[in-house]
This record gives C-alpha cells, structure tokens and sequence, in this order.
C-alpha cells in the first residue's frame, strides 16, 4: 500500500508507538522536525490546522458555552496570556503565511485570520482592546488545547488555561495546582522519577525553546471532550461498546493521541503548553497493517494499572478481538 492511497487524516496522524510495548517516560524531543510514520508525516509545525479546523472550533464553543469554567487564568497571569496569544499568532503566520497575517506599529497590533473572516486590531496589555481575555481569543482560533505553566518558588504551576478536549482530566480541578499535584493520579510516575525529571527539564528551557511529545489512550465515538465534568456523558459507553457487535468497534473506538508543545515564552518566563487531540477510528488504523499491528501489541501487554488509569480496561478487550478479526494482526 503506498501513502498516496491513504486519506489525509491517516497520512497525517501522529501515531505514537516507537516500540512494541509502552512505558511511561519523559518522552521529549525538539518540535518542529517533521517526524515520519509509516503512513505518512506529522509534526512540522507546533501550530496545526487540519481539516477539523471549523468543526473543532465550533464544539469548543458549545462546550463553553455550557461550561465557562473551561477557561480558568488566575489574575497574575495577565502577562503571561497576552505573551501566549502574540506568540501563537506569530506561530501561526509561520507556519500558514496565506492564511493569518499579524502587523504592528509600535504598542498598535492587527491580527487577521483569513480563515475565519476576523480583523481585529489591539494595544499589547489593554484588556479593553480585545472582546475576551487573551487565552480565551486564541482558543477561538486554534484546535490546541493550552495551559499555561508559571514557574515560581522552583517549580512550575498550571495557572492559566482554555482546555475543551481534556483526557478525564478537568481544569477546573487543577487550576493552580504545581506540576507535581497535577501529575498526582498517574500511577508509576512518581517511583519512576519521571514527573520530577520533566519538571527539572522544563524548568531549565530556554526563551524560545519548543520540545514536544506525544500521548495516547483509547476513546469511544469520535469524542473530542471527555473531561471528567462530562463523565456521565461518556463514561457509559466504554462498557456499552464490549456488549455491542463485534464489527461495530472498528469505527466506534478510537485511538486517541495527544501531540503536545512545550514552549518557553521569554517576557513572563511561564510555560505555554499546548495540547491537540487526534482521533482515528480502528478502520483506519488498519488501512496501514504495521499500525494494525504495534497497537495491537501494546493494547495486550499494557500492564494493568496503566491500563486501569488510561480509562482502557474495558475497551482494550473489544479493540484486540477487532484487530484480530478485521485487521489480520497476527497473535
Ligand atoms: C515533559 C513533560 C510531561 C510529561 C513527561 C508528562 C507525563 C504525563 C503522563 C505519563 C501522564 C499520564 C498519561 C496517561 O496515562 O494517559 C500525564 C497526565 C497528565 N498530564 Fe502530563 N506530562 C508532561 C507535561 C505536562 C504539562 C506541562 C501539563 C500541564 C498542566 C500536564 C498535565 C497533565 C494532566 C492534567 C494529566 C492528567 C492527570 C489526571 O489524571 O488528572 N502534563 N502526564
């Protein structure tokens, strides 16, 4: 099978698997190198739109308008969001020149996204020049999920963030909380030393240094906000999926993937952290077999308690006897 026969969204897709088995650890690299799958390539720009570009948007607007608190910035990081939002517009001019365009003429800015029709212009630090807060702006125009990390009395704090599509997680909950805390729930991490290394190492990046990494669990239906204020909504449907028909689950489950920025803003010093979610359904993982077959590998060694903290131990089953069944894995 060549790439050029694979639709766009699986040439595209950031699948995550190195290795046969999956492990947790400070998995950074350098963003902004194109990264090669055997599909196709991701990765070539930290800021990415795709052809979900609208839809995306669209939900994160229904979510919030049902649910303003998934935008939380406490008061000292003003600075921080204006720093955020014009250095994600410069990334977005960048990386689509024909789309976005940003001048300015002293403390007078004008932003222009081509896509969605907006021309606004503002003074850099005037809340009164711009219709929302900073994050909140972004976040209309960018599929990423962002936090913004502070980092004071030698350790980073998520203290500002717009997170619509969150992994059973909530902003809500964590908003001021230290890296640590946050990591609180994840099994392994702690003993293993991973959370306090990538703490050390994010601490130590320079202004203008971006890395990169991915992570991944599984999701039912094509669900881009599965926080946990929604769980209701969501939760049932990993143990629905076991009892419905086999031959559903290839387009019901999905592997969810997390491309992750980690970027150094110079001015406020805080951490910009963005987050974008990528969904592909069994079918089209199997439309390239050595994906068919490392996700297969990692769904049955993946130990129990990872398994139980991802949320996947009563979806793994149904997806390993879907990719036996329909993929042609082999055992
Ligand atoms: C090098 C940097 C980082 C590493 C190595 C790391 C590692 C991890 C790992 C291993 C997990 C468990 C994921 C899973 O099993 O699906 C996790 C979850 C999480 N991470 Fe990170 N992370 C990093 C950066 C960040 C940053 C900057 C934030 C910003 C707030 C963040 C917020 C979270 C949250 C909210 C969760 C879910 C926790 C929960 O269950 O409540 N991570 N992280």
């Amino acid at each position: 099978m060549t790439a050029v026969a694979l639709p766009a969204r699986v040439v595209r897709f950031p699948f995550p698997f190195p290795h046969e088995t999956y492990r947790y650890s400070t998995n950074v690299e350098p963003a902004g190198a194109r990264a090669v799958t055997a599909a196709g390539s991701w990765g070539d720009h930290p800021v990415d739109i795709d052809e979900y570009y609208r839809d995306e948007l669209a939900e994160r607007e229904r979510i919030l308008a049902a649910d303003p608190s998934r935008f939380q910035a406490l008061p000292h990081m003003d600075v921080a969001q204006w720093e955020a939002m014009t250095t994600v517009m410069r990334m977005l001019v960048d990386a689509y020149p024909d789309r976005f365009t940003l001048d300015r003429d002293g403390e007078q800015w004008r932003w222009r996204n081509h896509e969605l029709g907006w021309d606004q212009s503002f003074a850099y630090s005037r809340a009164d020049t711009l219709p929302d807060p900073p994050l909140r702006c972004l976040g209309r125009q960018i599929q990423e999920d962002v936090v913004l990390l502070d980092q004071r009395e030698g350790a980073l704090w998520g203290d500002a963030g717009l997170v619509t599509f969150a992994a059973d997680w909530s902003l809500r909950f964590d908003v001021g909380m230290s890296f640590l805390q946050i990591h609180g729930p994840v099994p392994r991490v702690h003993e293993e030393g991973v959370i306090p290394r990538a703490q050390q190492f994010l601490m130590g990046l320079q202004p203008g240094q971006r890395y990169r990494r991915t992570n991944w669990t599984l999701t039912v239906d094509r669900r881009r906000d599965t926080a946990t204020e929604t769980y209701p909504d969501w939760g049932p449907d990993r143990r629905l999926l076991g009892e419905g028909p086999e031959a559903e689950v290839g387009d019901r489950l999905h592997l969810r993937v997390e491309v992750q920025h980690l970027i150094r803003l110079g001015a406020s010093g805080a951490i910009l952290f963005l987050i974008r979610t990528h969904l592909l359904p069994l079918v089209d993982v199997a439309l390239v077999p050595e994906w068919a077959q490392r996700l297969h590998d990692v769904l049955v060694e993946l130990p129990e308690d990872m398994a139980d903290y991802k949320g996947v131990t009563r979806t793994r089953g149904p997806g390993i006897d879907w990719l036996r069944e329909y993929a042609g894995v082999s055992v």
